[in-house]
């Protein structure tokens, strides 16, 4: 069995860490060397099925910049999340630039990407607050979390329309004697979160291996897929990478 209705959103993070690899320091007179670019690469996406376009435009910018931001939300057709920090100067750029959404994410400089589920219990009215400037401004709010009951209703207590389910210990835990546990705590985050009202999306670490049983997930709406992804369209282009992917999230 599958769901058929799971939304396919594209993170494209990784085109813009090839292109910062060699142009980092680039001046802009090479812009037509300078690839390869991410909203060439979005629109793409958007052709061979993906159902949003997300990107992180990190603190350091080490991928994504601020400038990758404005074209994206000017040229993609279907929905740009946003997923950031939770800071005043985030929130600011994203009052700029009006995405669709933004995911919340906890941020640590070091991390290589991002490793553990926001705090909301311990940060309520800081995500309240942003969730509630957000939404004056027509954004919807998603909170990136581990499927941890409390965090969930957290979430819920806090406005947020979604959650996002940190699916990483899961990929990790894949061929360890712990996947089921951690694949039942998904299941079960994703029954919660439905419970509280909340749109429920997972992602981080899911693979063209493991979609096969991410996607018997009940209660999910959209997945955000980016590293494996981008990874396969080296071999074999992005459409076909991204068309793969969404025929196996189907089933077909
Ligand atoms: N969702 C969130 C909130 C993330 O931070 C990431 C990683 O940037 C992803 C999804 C995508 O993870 P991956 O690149 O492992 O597919």
């Amino acid at each position: 069995m599958s769901n058929a209705n799971i939304l396919l959103g594209v993170n494209i993070d990784h085109v813009a860490t090839l292109r910062q690899a060699r142009y980092r320091d680039a001046d802009a007179s090479l812009s037509e060397l300078i690839e390869p670019d991410p909203v060439a690469l979005a629109l793409m996406a958007e052709q061979a099925g993906a159902d949003g376009i997300t990107v992180h435009p990190r603190e350091d910018q080490r991928h994504i910049q601020r400038s990758d931001v404005f074209h994206l939300k000017n040229r993609i057709i279907t929905r740009l999340n946003m997923e950031m920090a939770a800071t005043d100067e985030m929130l600011a750029f994203a009052l700029e630039i009006e995405p669709d959404s933004i995911c919340l994410v906890p941020e640590n400089r070091e991390e290589v990407t991002t490793e553990g589920g926001l705090d909301v219990v311990a940060n309520q009215n800081r995500v309240k607050s942003i969730v509630d400037t957000a939404r004056q401004a027509g954004i919807l709010t998603s909170l990136f979390i581990d499927p941890d009951p409390d965090q969930i209703a957290a979430s819920a207590k806090a406005g947020a329309s979604h959650i996002e389910l940190h699916t990483g210990a899961y990929a990790n835990a894949y061929y360890t004697d712990s996947r089921s546990a951690q694949f039942d705590r998904l299941v079960q985050g994703a029954a919660i979160g439905n419970d509280c009202g909340l749109i429920v999306n997972a992602g981080h670490g899911i693979n063209y291996v493991n979609i096969l049983e991410v996607r018997e997930i009940p209660n999910l709406s959209e997945l955000n897929i980016g590293h494996s992804i981008i990874s396969r369209s080296v071999t074999f282009g992005l459409e076909e990478a991204v068309r793969a992917m969404k025929s196996l999230i189907i089933g077909d």
